[in-house]
């Protein structure tokens, strides 16, 4: 049997891929980090029974920035696959704590492949490195003839978290080079999902118009409305982690849609899934969007509603205004053929949102009944 090692099981991506490497019939352990609360929501529906032997996926404590944890865990599992996913990953919040940021995304990656050329393991462990299109940093001069970033564009980070994840790109493709190990990095552009963490920019955005729609909030505050992103799917970019780790030849790939979208648009999208039509008026960080029409009879907004502001404390100190990736290589030499659009995946997305607010919705009306029963 397989046995792959997780570093940041618990995020969107760690989980997704677990899903996948068990399905497969892997041996999954992962590395999760101890905290007061429970942190394992994502992956909770695998983890069933930790007292079963036949269970596939064990959690170990651990965190990145600790090289002797690291190193005895990558002993006792002995891993043919390891996945180094975690990160501090929220580029805004990385330049309220940068060294943390450097020591955990930048150092963090040495000391996974250190820890497996120290225990002879350089031969039989291959490692994926979740490197960024935030290295690109949204030059446009930076582009390609064709207008996209590729896996021969330079970097220029634009952030704590890009610079730190600049450092775990060629720390990867150093140890690839100098010890002949197995090491790759994945390029991957914006992946999003129903599991993605709250305080990213769609998740905020889909979270919040299932609220609007139902009539829990009123509206939304945002930053930056014109910067673009290249969205994808968590599911298939997770599939194509480990098509990476299954390439005859350690190798970098980029792996995108080839499509960008503007923040605006997103917002557009997401209240079309609900029936709701937009009108953005303004500009800069005066700009608001205004309800036009309610197409739905189960989600009706006051017609004229302000239900988007600016708020410039969501602005970055540096920011990335466009990224759009060419996936040709790993699509020609991999077959990686995903299977969600940018529709399907706002779909998929607000479909998650909004039955989770109605759950929301449903356990307060729960409640207030009981109280009345009490009264
Ligand atoms: P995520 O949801 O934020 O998950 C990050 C994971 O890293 C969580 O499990 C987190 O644990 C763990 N972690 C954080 N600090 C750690 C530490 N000091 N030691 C050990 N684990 C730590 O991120 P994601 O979206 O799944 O992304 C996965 C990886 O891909 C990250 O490295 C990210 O930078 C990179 N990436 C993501 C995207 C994207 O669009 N999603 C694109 C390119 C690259 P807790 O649950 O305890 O916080
Ligand atoms: N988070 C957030 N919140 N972003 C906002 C907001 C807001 O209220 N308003 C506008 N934005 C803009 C940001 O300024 C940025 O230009 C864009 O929306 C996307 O922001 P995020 O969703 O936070 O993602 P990111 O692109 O900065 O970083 C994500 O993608 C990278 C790959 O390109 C993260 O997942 C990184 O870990 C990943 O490497």
């Amino acid at each position: 049997m397989k046995v792959a090692l997780i570093t940041g099981i618990t995020g969107q991506d760690g989980s997704y891929l677990a899903e996948l490497l068990l399905e497969k019939g892997y041996m999954v352990h992962g590395i999760k980090r101890r905290s007061s609360l429970f942190n394992t929501d994502r992956i909770d529906h695998l983890y069933q029974d930790p007292h079963d032997p036949n269970q596939r996926l064990k959690l170990h404590y651990g965190d990145l920035t600790d090289s002797m944890n690291l190193t005895r865990i990558i002993q006792e599992t002995q891993p043919d696959e390891i996945y180094n996913l975690g990160a501090m990953s929220h580029v805004k919040v990385s330049f309220d704590s940068p060294e943390y940021v450097g020591n955990v995304d930048g150092l963090g990656t040495l000391r996974i492949l250190e820890a497996v050329r120290l225990l002879g393991l350089e031969k039989k462990t291959r490692i994926y490195q979740a490197s960024t299109s935030e290295l690109y940093g949204g030059l446009p001069e930076n582009k390609n003839e064709r207008g996209f970033y590729d896996e021969t564009c330079p970097f220029y980070p634009r952030s704590p978290y890009g610079v730190a994840k600049i450092y775990g790109f060629w720390i990867t493709k150093n140890y690839r080079e100098a010890y002949d190990m197995y090491a790759c990095n994945g390029i991957l552009f914006n992946h999003e999902s129903p599991r993605r963490g709250e305080t990213f920019v769609t998740r905020k955005i889909t979270r919040a118009v299932a609220k609007i729609a139902l009539g829990l909030q009123d509206k939304i505050y945002l930053g930056n409305l014109e910067a673009q992103r290249d969205w994808g799917h968590a599911k298939d970019y997770v599939r194509m982690m480990w098509m990476i780790l299954q390439a005859e030849k350690a190798q970098d790939w980029v792996i995108a849609t080839g499509v960008t979208t503007t923040v605006r648009d997103f917002v557009r999208m997401a209240f079309l899934e609900v029936g709701i039509e937009l009108e953005f008026k303004g500009e800069g960080v005066d700009e608001k969007a205004y309800v036009t029409a309610c197409n739905n009879k189960d989600y009706q907004v006051e017609i004229g509603k302000e239900v988007l502001s600016v708020d410039p404390s969501y602005f970055r100190p540096t920011e990335v205004d466009l990224l759009l990736g060419d996936p040709t290589k790993a699509k020609e030499q991999l077959g990686w053929v995903p299977e969600y659009d940018l529709k399907g995946l706002v779909k998929d997305m607000m479909e998650g949102d909004i039955k989770l607010m109605k759950r929301d919705v449903d356990l307060l009306k729960a409640g207030h009944e009981i109280l009345k029963q009490v009264e």
